[in-house]
């Protein structure tokens, strides 16, 4: 018999059964609190709730802990490529080079768009977020692929899942070509799955693009580390609307939109005009200042996170790339300076330290896709293209579970009670 939780509550004594996964804290199953006393729990941007069972990602936000499938997110970083990982989400396991071979042709093979999406971008405006057309064009995917739609099919699941990761890169490289006025390329099939998008985003027609090893395994290793990250919002975003039995495609765009705000994967952006905005190590005190003043909306940002309490394991490997990625590009961006000087004042900082406020995946990030030629405004669409393999790794895994349930929270309610309508005349 596993151990209880004892809850006294005016009236009643109730016990529930506490869970125990293969590693990390135990749960409380209160499935049955409502219907046993009557009463619901209150927890706003569930911080102390497990919305579901997930055998992908781990993390141990105290010690600074990624698991992917087991696998720490340093050694997948360092030795394996984003096609590997993403095998690895969906399918469980790392695959042998057979697997790896026709995993690869099954995305190569699906990265072009359909004819008529190209159409579609023309109805955005020049200036929209290359967001906003992530968020437009995925959605309207839904459209597109009548065949992989009913959700109940485990094949046809893949089938929505491979399409989704190999059409991202192209979508985001379209939208931001369409941003520059530059004309749409092609996948090219020769190319590695982040090679080809490096080429459809900065090549043109007119010339042959030649593919930089350094910023190719750069590229491949950042979006190894966007790959997935448990129940985050987006990703509980994905499920929630999926957990209707909602069109894939269209979950996935939920997931884009979620993703967008500063909170969130729009932080990377935010960090890289933080930095920009700061400009020289002179200046970096006024904006700690600024970041502990209770009065001051300021934050930080790529500063904290909802879990780890520690260092990211992100950041680290983030923080050897820019190296890499500004040594092959002989760049030497001040920026990088002001970063390294922000973080090391910012750690030695009591109100940083007792906050356990540390550089998340976000900070070092945005410096090296500057570097690598992405405007700012890219910056979260690169996160939406890498994140997708885990939203459809996670939206497959909840169809897949048979305790899968439409996701519906409850409220506490402090509205007015019941009232009377009052004719517009009498008000
Ligand atoms: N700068 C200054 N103070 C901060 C920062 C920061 N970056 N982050 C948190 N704090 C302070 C808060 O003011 C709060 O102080 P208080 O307890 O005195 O009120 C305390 O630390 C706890 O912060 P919360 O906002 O309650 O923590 P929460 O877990 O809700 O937020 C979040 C986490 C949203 C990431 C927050 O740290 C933040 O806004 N960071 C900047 C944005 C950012 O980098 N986001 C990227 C997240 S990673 C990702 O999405 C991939």
């Amino acid at each position: 018999m596993s151990d209880t939780a004892k809850l006294q509550v005016p009236g009643k004594d109730v016990e529930y059964p506490i869970l125990s996964g293969s590693v990390g804290p135990d749960v409380i199953d209160i499935r049955k609190l409502y219907g046993q006393t009557g009463k619901f729990t209150y927890d706003p941007g569930f911080t102390s709730t497990a919305s579901c069972e997930s055998g992908l990602t781990y993390i141990d936000g105290d010690e600074g802990i990624l698991l992917h499938r087991g696998y720490p997110i340093g050694q997948l970083a360092e030795h394996s490529s984003f096609m590997e990982v993403s095998y690895l989400l969906l399918n469980g396991e790392l695959p042998n080079q057979d697997e790896l071979t026709a995993f690869e042709n099954t995305i190569t093979r699906h990265t072009m768009l359909h004819e008529q999406l190209a159409t579609f971008y023309r109805g955005f405006r020049r200036d929209a977020h290359p967001m906003a057309v992530m968020c437009g064009v995925a959605g309207a995917l839904s459209a597109f692929y009548h065949d992989s739609t009913d959700i109940t099919d485990p094949k046809q699941r893949m089938i929505a899942s491979h399409r989704l990761i190999a059409k991202m890169p192209t979508i985001a490289a379209m939208a931001y070509k369409y941003s520059v006025g530059q004309p749409f390329l092609y996948p090219d099939n020769k190319l590695s799955y982040t090679g080809n998008f490096l080429r459809m985003t900065f090549g043109v027609p007119a010339e042959e693009y030649v593919v930089n090893p350094v910023i190719e395994k750069a590229m491949d290793r950042i979006f190894i580390l966007h790959a997935d990250h448990e129940q985050n919002a987006s990703t509980s975003t994905v499920r929630l609307a999926g957990s209707s039995g909602a069109n894939p495609f269209a979950c996935i765009a939920a997931g884009i939109a979620c993703l967008w705000g500063p909170a969130h994967g729009g932080a990377n952006e935010a960090a890289l005009n933080m930095l920009r905005e700061i400009g020289r190590p002179e200046r970096i005190p006024e904006y700690i200042a600024r970041a502990k003043d209770k009065n001051d909306p300021f934050r930080l940002m790529g500063f904290g996170h909802r879990v780890y309490k520690n260092y990211d394991p992100r950041a680290t490997v983030m923080q050897k790339t820019v190296r890499e990625v500004f040594d092959a590009l002989k760049v030497n961006d001040p920026v990088f300076e002001v970063a390294l000087q922000l973080e090391e004042m910012a750690l030695n900082d009591p109100y940083f330290i007792e906050k356990k406020l540390f550089p998340n995946v976000d900070f070092y990030s945005g410096v090296i896709l500057s570097a690598i030629g992405f405007p700012t405004t890219m910056f979260t669409a690169l996160f939406a293209l890498a994140r997708t393999v885990g939203w459809v790794a996670q939206w497959n895994e909840m169809i897949s579970d048979p305790e899968q349930k439409i996701g519906r929270p409850r409220q506490l309610y402090t509205g007015p009670v019941q009232r009377d309508y009052v004719p517009v005349e009498k008000r």
